[in-house]
């Protein structure tokens, strides 16, 4: 199964799947490309770390959105890599109707909350504020409706008295860590 991963920031869930190929707890996924569209992401650094390309491709004119002239380079530029599934794996922006129909059903996200509580951005920081007692992680199917996409997979956080935003910020990253990969690795093997 060929996996592209789109990524905005430093890359962290990335790294976790070459991690997990590298230990051969990916299933018969293999990632072929990483693409951010922020030139300076950690991200790009996982390319030469683990011998797979890596390139920023610009997403412009729009800032928060995939559409217009960036969503056909992305179109284009992921086509080439005849991709089985695309992975977002922090990748900040809304994707659109040409996109999804480009990749249809071949598109999941990861999320830092337990959705459908905390879409949007800074869930870990909603589910903070609210003051849940149990917090987690999805990965889900990418539609056109911003986290709403059906659920493949969850992993729970439970929030402890002693947890600070930075200790629960860590253990929602341990717990995607673990989750993401393991999807990948069911996806790329349906019989098991
Ligand atoms: C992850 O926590 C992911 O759940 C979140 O961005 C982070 C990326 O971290 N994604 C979203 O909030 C999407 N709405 P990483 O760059 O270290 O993998």
């Amino acid at each position: 199964m060929r996996v592209v991963i789109l990524g905005s920031g430093r890359g962290s869930n990335a790294e976790a799947i070459l991690l997990a190929k590298q230990a051969g707890r990916l299933g018969s996924a293999e990632v072929v490309q990483i693409f951010s569209d922020k030139a300076g992401a950690g991200i790009l650094a996982l390319g030469p770390r683990f011998d797979v390309p890596a390139a920023f491709l610009d997403a412009a004119p729009f800032k928060t959105k995939l559409e217009g002239e960036g969503e056909a380079r992305y179109i284009a530029a992921i086509n080439a890599c005849r991709p089985d599934l695309v992975v977002l794996a922090g990748f900040m922006r809304v994707i659109k109707p040409g996109f999804l129909q480009a990749f249809a059903g071949r598109i999941i996200n990861l999320h830092p909350s337990l959705l459908p509580s905390f879409p949007g951005l800074d869930g870990i920081g909603q589910a903070w504020r609210r003051g849940v007692k149990i917090a987690g992680c999805t990965v889900h199917h990418v539609t056109a409706e911003v986290d709403g996409g059906p659920i493949i997979d969850q992993a729970a956080v439970r929030i402890e008295p002693a947890d600070t935003l930075e200790s629960f910020t860590e253990n929602i990253h341990a717990a995607e860590h673990a989750l993401l990969p393991a999807v990948i690795a069911r996806l790329s093997n349906p019989q098991s």
